[in-house]
This record gives C-alpha cells, sequence and structure tokens, in this order.
C-alpha cells in the first residue's frame, strides 16, 4: 500500500500476541489436538445469575435506548461510593465515566493525556495493549524492565532512569498481569515522589484489584492528596464479576482531567448500554459469588505452585494477585516463543510465550489459573515433566 494513506501511529500497531496465541490454540483443537490451553485471561466461571436476570428484565422492560452519557446515575454512585469507601479515593460521581471495558477507559486516558512525541513511562512485563495504546496516540511508549530477582519492584533509580524531559505519563497495573506483583506501600511512595518531581501523571489500571491472595489488599495511587490531581484510576467488571463480555469498565479522575475525557468519550462512544449498567449495579451485591471466585484462584494458585515445584527448570514468584503463573523457565537456552513452540508440540499446553510482555519476559510464561482445575493440574504436570521435573 502508498505510503501515506494509513495514519502512521496506527499504521505500526502490531497484532495482541495473546489474541493471537488462543486463535492459535483454537485452530489447533479444531484440527482434532488435544490441547490444555492455559491462556485465557478470563474468569471460567458463568456472570453471577442476579447480574443476567437484571439485564434481561431491563431488556424485556425497553431499556434499549441512548443511556446516560458517563454513566446512569445509579450506577455512577455506587462506583463512586466504592472507591470512597474501598480506595480512598475522593472524586464524586460526576467525575466518574462509565466505559466499554476498562481496556477503553484506559485508552481515553492515555489518548487525552499525551501529546504527539510524549512518553510513557510502561513497567515490564507488562500487560499486552499499553504500548499501541500508547503509540495509537501519538505518544513514545518507554518499556521500563523490571528484574524477576527483585519480584519486578519499581525502585526511584529504575524509574529515573527512563525519565526524560519529554515523560509526561506513568502507566501503573496492579495487581499486575501478567506477574501477579502487587505494589507495595514503599513502591508507592517511591512513585508519588517521581511523579511530583518531574511534574508527572498516572493512569493506574486496577482491574485485578479483588483479584488478591494471601489477605492482601491492593493500594490505589489516586488515594493519596499530594497527588490525587495527577491520577486517573481505571476499573471494571470484567475479571472481578466474571463480566469480560458485558464490557462495563469505569475511570475516575479530577474534574479538570474527567471533563476533557468525556469530550473524547461522547465524540466516540455516547454510552455504553443502559441494561449492562443496571445489571453492573447487581453486580456489586454479588459477594458472596466473587468471593468464591477469588478464592478459587487463590486454591488453584497453591496447587500449581505444588505441582512447578517438582521441577528445576522453573522458578516464579509468589502470585500476590491476577489469575496467572508467571514462570520463568530456563531449559536448553530456548527463548519464549521457542519454549512456548516447544512445549505446545510436546505436552499440548498452550501458554503465552514471555515475550508477549515487553523485556523482562524473554525466558517467561505465562500460564492462566482461569481454568478448568482438571485442565490446569493436568497442563502443569506434563509442563514439568516435559522440561525434566518430576512429580
Ligand atoms: C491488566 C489489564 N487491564 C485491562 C484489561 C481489559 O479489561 P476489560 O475487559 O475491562 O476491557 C485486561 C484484560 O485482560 C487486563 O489484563
Amino acid at each position: 500500500m502508498a505510503d501515506g494513506i494509513i495514519n502512521k501511529n496506527i499504521d505500526v500497531l502490531k497484532p495482541s500476541v495473546s489474541i493471537e496465541v488462543a486463535a492459535k490454540a483454537k485452530k489447533l483443537q479444531e484440527e482434532g489436538r488435544e490441547i490444555l490451553p492455559l491462556t485465557l485471561g478470563e474468569p471460567n466461571f458463568d456472570t453471577p445469575r442476579p447480574v443476567v436476570y437484571c439485564a434481561i428484565r431491563e431488556l424485556l422492560n425497553g431499556n434499549t435506548h441512548y443511556a446516560v452519557g458517563r454513566g446512569i446515575p445509579e450506577l455512577r454512585e455506587r462506583i463512586a461510593k466504592k472507591l470512597r469507601k474501598e480506595n480512598g479515593i475522593k472524586w464524586s460521581a460526576g467525575q466518574v465515566i462509565v466505559t466499554p471495558g476498562a481496556k477503553y477507559a484506559i485508552y481515553l486516558a492515555i489518548r487525552t493525556l499525551i501529546n504527539e512525541g510524549d512518553e510513557a513511562i510502561i513497567p515490564c512485563p507488562c500487560w499486552v495493549s499499553y504500548s499501541s495504546l500508547v503509540t495509537a496516540s501519538g505518544g513514545v511508549p518507554v518499556e521500563l524492565e523490571l528484574d524477576f530477582e527483585d519480584n519486578y519492584s519499581i525502585s526511584e533509580e529504575k524509574l529515573e532512569s527512563v525519565c526524560t524531559p519529554r515523560t509526561k505519563l506513568l502507566i501503573l497495573n496492579s495487581p499486575n498481569n501478567p506477574t501477579g506483583h502487587i505494589l507495595t506501600r514503599e513502591e508507592i511512595d517511591i512513585i508519588r515522589r517521581f511523579v511530583l518531581k518531574h511534574d508527572l501523571y498516572i493512569v493506574s489500571d486496577e482491574i485485578y484489584e479483588k483479584i488478591v491472595f494471601d489477605g492482601r489488599k491492593n493500594i490505589s495511587p489516586g488515594a493519596f492528596v499530594d497527588i490525587a490531581e495527577r491520577v486517573v484510576t481505571v476499573n471494571g467488571f470484567s475479571k472481578f464479576a466474571a463480566m469480560t463480555g458485558w464490557r462495563v469498565g469505569y475511570l475516575t479522575a479530577p474534574p479538570q482531567i474527567s471533563d476533557k475525557i468525556y469530550m473524547l468519550f461522547q465524540h466516540t462512544i455516547t454510552c455504553i448500554p443502559g441494561f449492562t449498567m443496571k445489571a453492573a449495579c447487581v453486580a456489586f451485591d454479588c459477594v458472596e459469588e466473587a468471593e468464591e471466585m477469588r478464592q478459587a484462584f487463590e486454591n488453584r494458585r497453591n496447587r500449581a505452585e505444588k505441582i512447578l515445584a517438582g521441577c528445576s527448570a522453573i522458578s516464579f514468584n509468589r502470585s500476590e494477585g491476577a489469575f496467572y503463573m508467571w514462570l520463568r523457565i530456563r531449559f536448553k537456552n530456548m527463548n519464549s516463543l521457542d519454549l512456548s513452540d516447544y512445549l505446545l508440540e510436546n505436552t499440548g499446553v498452550i501458554g503465552v510465550p514471555g515475550e508477549a510482555y515487553g523485556p523482562g519476559g524473554k525466558q517467561c510464561i505465562r500460564f492462566s489459573l482461569a481454568v478448568d482445575e482438571d485442565i490446569l493440574e493436568e497442563g502443569l504436570r506434563r509442563v514439568v515433566l516435559a522440561l525434566g521435573g518430576h512429580l
């Protein structure tokens, strides 16, 4: 195609590796190979029934028209109350915008804050879409490699090492996909000093907030008064309420930012469906169901760790949250792409190669805990044996 037809920031976008890998698994399955896909990034649970019934009732009652743009007041009030009570974030319902998934909230925030050529620091390994969303917005993603040995902790030296006069934004994700790391209070304090010193903004992706293990609690940077004016907090219903397909996420930010984000929202989305927003209100009441799912992920992590302990080629930091096992595999000098092919060939198990998550993932593979327990355990056993371990 002739140069210049496609916007240069869009032309360079690459397909998401995790989606490609999932498609590869599906194709092999259709060809009749026994595949154990440990790639999924969504809970293998149904959406709680009360949420589904609410949506059906709403549809039957004609809730099929345009809804209030920022989100129906009932839902925004519930979100603002949740953010105040659980996260210590003070913004009112007027500063909440309900979005089609957290992903679009992240895009809106980045697109609104980044000017052409601005740099966004993205601690890695990280979720596959941040860099592309920065690039699509005309910004420059600066992938900051964190270390397996430090459990991927953020330090002042690391942050300073990539900061330039063009740095505008820091993108945080805690609990982290893929590593399962949760930012500690010490890391948050380092981040606070750093953003104040360099006059930066934060997009804080807290989509796995409720999937935390060993009694941990996630800390929201937006709760700290010294930086609250600089933080866009993103969350949603996909993971904690098993509502990936419903596409309900949200963001909150200080008025001077959220009002501008809303301009972009208005001109691109209008609103998300009213019946899904009504159903999302009900999801907040499904506390027991959410806790059952969280507990299942924690149990699976514990089982997975026991199985993997029998293999010296595999090392890992204990997953603190989200629903993934992030493994470093030292086997015949293979990188993550070779490893995932090797495992697929020899075991039928498919995970996402670490290279998909930026620097720091070269020898790593992400296996999902959001799969049927029998498949998970069988898959991990096969991996251990294929890598010379014992059960
Ligand atoms: C870290 C992270 N952020 C955001 C998202 C997107 O969430 P949503 O389904 O609400 O768009 C995902 C989904 O995999 C994720 O892993």
